[in-house]
């Protein structure tokens, strides 16, 4: 069976050249790899130095790259899909099918469609994915919400509204309604996403990778990466703190810098405990063209398991206890002031700073309440009690 890497982290801070490090390894080893870019900014051709063209090109024996142009994609692989959007935003009045590339996340969300296309047709061992800095990929996280977050902008009383109000809906509200094609067809693209989803986290299948630099405002942005993660549970299982300068440069200048790096690195494998970490030093070049990148692939990566399946501590739990169930989610790095949590009826529904998840509740659980909740060693402890 076939794995996917993902390799996500805030821009510029090395996503790149340790994705084409790990898909240099996995060539080596002999395995069909796939590196894959999806962000718009492609630099695979630049890095490799080869020049690629709108399809997947074998580069290296066993290594083939791969920058999706996700328009090309669009018309090529999903033009149902398109076409499906396209009778949609007529119905909402007045949109065409050129408005779409103002949709936050779109180009990322068909390019990610696209890569599990690619897994499903099973031509590689391992794919590799080069992702756009986090705030694009950060919003492809949340898939349904982000559904439903077209679907208030398109049609503004949402969907159940819709089939009911429907047959009123034009003398009542004046504006047109979707016809039921139109919502067909939107469910059929929910499904497509929800199948993604579930593709990208599944442990049997999917792994991300953070990567870093040790310096504060990535450190920041690393922490809150993991944090929506690990809320949306998705399966974060290595870290990756690059542009480490060499302890011995012996200059005054770069000594309070080390000093600095230091401090971050150990805020990082405080916060990243739970997970293999991997440390990549500041070379006196960049990455680019393949001894580069076989520098980093044999300095770091050679006496790793990098490809292994990792199984990091659940994430996820609900337990009996005397007073009832807890749940147990695991929220790294969260601050207990940016949490907000409420019970809806069938589900739990937690905030974190701008983000919501919600975790349906088992049936058994319905007539319970939330009691309390605590933030303890980067777990959110929530416990429930029987109506009484
Ligand atoms: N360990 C390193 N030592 C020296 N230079 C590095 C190192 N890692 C990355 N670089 C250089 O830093 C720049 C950014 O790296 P890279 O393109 O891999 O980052 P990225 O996270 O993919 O960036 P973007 O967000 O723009 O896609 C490149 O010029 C690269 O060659
Ligand atoms: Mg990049």
């Amino acid at each position: 069976m076939s794995r996917i890497y993902i390799f996500t982290g805030k821009g510029g801070v090395g996503k790149s050249s340790v994705a084409a490090a790990h898909a240099y390894k996995s060539a080596k080893e002999g395995k069909k790899t796939l590196l894959v870019s999806t962000d718009m900014a492609h630099n695979l051709g630049d890095l490799f130095e080869h020049k690629l063209g709108k399809e997947a090109e074998e580069v290296l024996p066993n290594l083939s790259l791969y920058e999706i142009d996700p328009e090309y994609v669009m018309q090529n692989d999903f033009a149902y899909i398109v076409d499906y959007i396209g009778r949609l935003l007529s119905d909402a009045g007045g949109m065409s099918i050129s408005d779409l590339g103002m949709i936050p996340g779109m180009e990322e969300l068909f390019s990610l469609l696209k890569i599990a296309d690619i897994y499903k047709e099973e031509t590689y061992e391992r794919i590799i994915v080069d992702c756009a800095p986090t705030g694009e990929t950060l919003s492809l996280l949340k898939f349904p919400e982000l559904l439903s977050w077209y679907m208030e902008k398109l049609f503004p009383i949402g969907k159940i509204g819709v089939r009911l109000l429907a047959p009123v809906s034009k003398a009542v509200f004046k504006v047109e309604m979707p016809n039921k094609t139109a919502m067909n067809d939107i469910e059929k693209i929910y499904l497509k996403l929800a199948e993604l989803q579930e593709l990208l986290k599944d442990r049997d299948v999917s792994s991300i990778r953070i990567v870093t630099t040790p310096e504060k405002m990535v450190v920041e942005e690393t922490k809150r990466n993991y944090m929506y993660m690990n809320l949306y549970d998705f399966n974060v299982d290595g870290l990756y703190i690059n542009r480490i300068l060499p302890a011995d440069i012996g200059n005054e200048f770069f000594d309070r810098w080390i000093v600095l790096q230091r401090e971050y690195i150990d805020t990082l494998k405080e916060c990243f405990s739970a997970l293999p970490i991997c440390e990549i030093p500041w070379y006196d070049e960049e990455v680019r063209g393949e001894a580069a990148i076989r520098r980093i692939a044999d300095n770091v990566l050679a006496d790793k398991e990098v490809f292994g399946k990792r199984i990091i501590k659940d994430r996820e739990s609900f337990t009996q206890n005397e007073k009832g169930y807890q749940l147990e989610v695991f929220a790294p790095c969260a601050d207990k002031a940016d949490i907000d949590l409420y019970q809806a009826s069938t589900d739990i529904v937690i905030k974190i700073g701008n983000f919501k998840r919600n975790i349906p509740l088992p049936n058994s659980l319905r007539s319970y309440n939330v009691t309390s909740a605590k933030l303890e060693d980067g777990r959110l402890r929530i416990q429930f009690e029987q109506e009484k």
